[in-house]
């Protein structure tokens, strides 16, 4: 509808531009907002007091003209001037019946598959090997998931990536320290412990010099390609990765080992890297190591931010593997756009690469590069989500917390449930929950992990929304009566089909700015809409006739399916009894 109102007002502007000169583009400013209050109809706008300033009008009068220049709508009954000269729009309720009607039969729920699609990598989780999944992996992983689905439902190609860290100079200490397990527990050591492991093998590295000195033999020899240090190395990326694994399938989350494409990806381009960043003059010596100076970046100082490519030793950094990365993603998979789920506290290192790569000619200047930030998770205390003692909180201890409360609060409400179904219903509820909390922010803000709120059937949470739609399932467990054709005959009815008719609006948005939390509003406000329609509009009351009952049961059913997919591009599930 927006659009399409947008497309009305064009028509008008167009027409008046013999008396104005209008912005060149002027189609990518007009905005459609859909109005609080429906006395002031469904849809304003405020371009003509966008417009009026800069042309010397008053924006009343130029709201009147655009007015009279609308061409004549059917889905449109009434238009008025308010304010200052805003311009609203009411909406013809046949109208909105019919594109319910539409919906209905819609197993896409109005949601368009894109004429063009475009290949886009979505590079997000990214653990490190042989470290525990940190809170920043938890938000890449749950975020970056969300818009890999939304994408894709929207008929884009989706290239998933891990952008795994399993490079570099620790590997030395490692493979050294995982050599002297397998020595003293014999062979088939399973790593369960990685933070205990990592520490130990830093232990190792700072107090035997020994042990260090055979570390930093097996860096070179992992570099030079060795067989041993290649296999061991191996071992430690599959244990790391079949535990993350493990993880994302309790998650819900849809990334899979196919999907690891880790630091290591890239080594064999980096020499030839180095030698188009000298070819081309960007790259300098600066005390043996290669430096490139960017004129768009400052450091502390006020100086030219100085990159480092590669180390005096030979080696090569974070930075310039993503720059091979990038163009990796140009050359191999055509990608259009490239979205980077990364903690915010990386933005000038990805703005670094990516200009990088841009002069050395591997970024084309018509693929969209974006770093899709964001914020901390912080402890109730405001300060970063920690454990008691100060240390990285493991996903598996948070995800296993979660379902322990899950299970105390369904005994604590009374809910019954056969036991097989039982642990499916905690889960589901769990991770819905602790996935909601995240998605449900704005990515950019900074968040709060709070269980009481996360887990309460009252406000922006999943089991709100869980409860939602099992609710509307009980109804048609109670009849007989099937869905008929939608009649929008009270307020309560027209607001929750015009909050139904947005749905696409509302997935179309994360998918251009790749923030999931538009979704998770935009399903809050729909299941607050219904709860209102259902304590005004009764379905299966005495009295009721059968006609309005069969209309009001297709705004449940289509209620219930719009929640149902909306979950699930969150991946998020629901459950048909609560
Ligand atoms: N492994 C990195 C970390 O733990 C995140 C990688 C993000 N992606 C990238 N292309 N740099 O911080």
């Amino acid at each position: 509808m927006k659009n399409h109102i947008a497309s009305l007002v064009l028509q008008s502007l167009n027409q008046l531009s013999a008396e104005w000169a209008l912005p060149s583009d002027i189609s990518r400013k007009i905005r459609i907002d859909r109005t609080k209050d429906k006395a002031h109809g469904d849809f304003a706008t405020n371009v003509a007091l966008m417009l009026a300033k800069p042309l010397g009008l008053n924006p009343r009068e130029l709201a009147t003209k655009i007015v009279a220049a609308l061409p004549q709508d059917s889905a449109i009954t009434k238009t008025e001037i308010a304010g200052p000269g805003f311009i609203n729009f009411f909406v013809n309720s046949d109208h909105i019946a019919t594109q319910l009607a539409a919906m209905l039969q819609d197993e896409r729920l109005g949601v368009k598959q894109v004429e063009t699609p475009q290949n886009i990598v979505v590079d997000y989780s990214a653990p490190n090997v042989a470290k525990e999944m940190a809170v920043h992996h938890i938000r890449s992983t749950v975020i970056g998931d969300a818009a890999a689905r939304v994408l894709e439902f929207l008929g884009h190609n989706v290239i998933r990536a891990n952008h795994v860290g399993d490079w570099g100079t620790q590997f030395g200490m490692l493979i050294a320290y995982l050599e002297k397990c397998e020595n003293e527990s014999g062979s088939g050591l399973e790593l369960s412990d990685f933070e205990a492991f990592y520490r130990e093998a830093k232990r190792c590295y700072d107090e035997d010099e020994q042990f260090a000195q055979k570390a930093r033999s097996y860096v070179v020899r992992l570099q030079g390609g060795d067989q041993y240090c290649h296999d061991m190395w191996q071992k430690l990326v599959t244990m790391t990765m079949e535990q993350n694994q493990r993880i994302y399938d309790r998650l819900n989350v849809t990334l899979s080992p196919k999907d690891v494409m880790g630091e290591s990806l890239y080594n064999d381009m980096l020499p030839q890297v180095i030698a188009d960043l000298k070819a081309k003059g960007l790259a300098q010596e600066d005390q043996g190591a290669l430096v490139v100076y960017l004129d768009e970046f400052k450091n502390k100082d006020g100086d030219k931010l100085g990159i480092i490519v590669q180390k005096s030793d030979g080696g090569y950094l974070y930075t310039t593997t993503d720059i091979a990365c990038v163009k990796y993603r140009v050359d191999h998979f055509k990608a259009n756009r490239m979205m980077y789920f990364v903690d915010s506290r990386q933005h000038q290192h990805l703005e670094a690469a990516w200009q990088i790569a841009r002069l050395v000619g591997y970024l084309p200047a018509d693929v969209s590069v974006e770093h899709e930030a964001f914020g901390m998770m912080l402890g109730k205390d405001g300060k970063p989500f920690k454990t008691r003692t100060g240390g990285t909180v493991k996903l598996k201890d948070l995800l296993d917390e979660a379902e322990k409360r899950v299970d105390a609060m369904l005994t604590a409400r009374g809910s019954a449930y056969e036991a097989s179904e039982r642990a499916q219903i905690v889960h589901d509820i769990a991770i819905g929950a602790v996935k909601y909390a995240d998605l449900s922010k704005n990515r950019l803000t900074d968040y709060v992990f709070d269980w009481d709120q996360m887990l309460a059937f009252e406000g922006n949470t999943a089991p709100y929304l869980q409860y939602a739609y099992s609710r509307i399932n009980s109804i048609f467990r109670k009849t007989e009566l099937k869905p008929g054709t939608i009649v929008i005959a009270s307020e309560h009815e027209e607001a929750l089909a015009t909050k139904l008719l947005a749905f696409a609006e509302a997935v179309n948005a994360v998918a251009q700015k790749a923030m999931p939390h538009l979704l998770c509003t935009y399903l809050y406000e729909l299941a607050g809409t219904f709860m209102r329609f259902y304590e005004h509009c009764p379905v299966l009351k005495e009295g009721v006739a059968e006609d309005t009952a069969r209309s009001r049961l297709a705004l449940c059913a289509l209620t219930a399916r719009v929640l149902r997919q909306g979950l699930g591009l969150l991946g998020i599930n629901v459950m048909a009894k609560m």
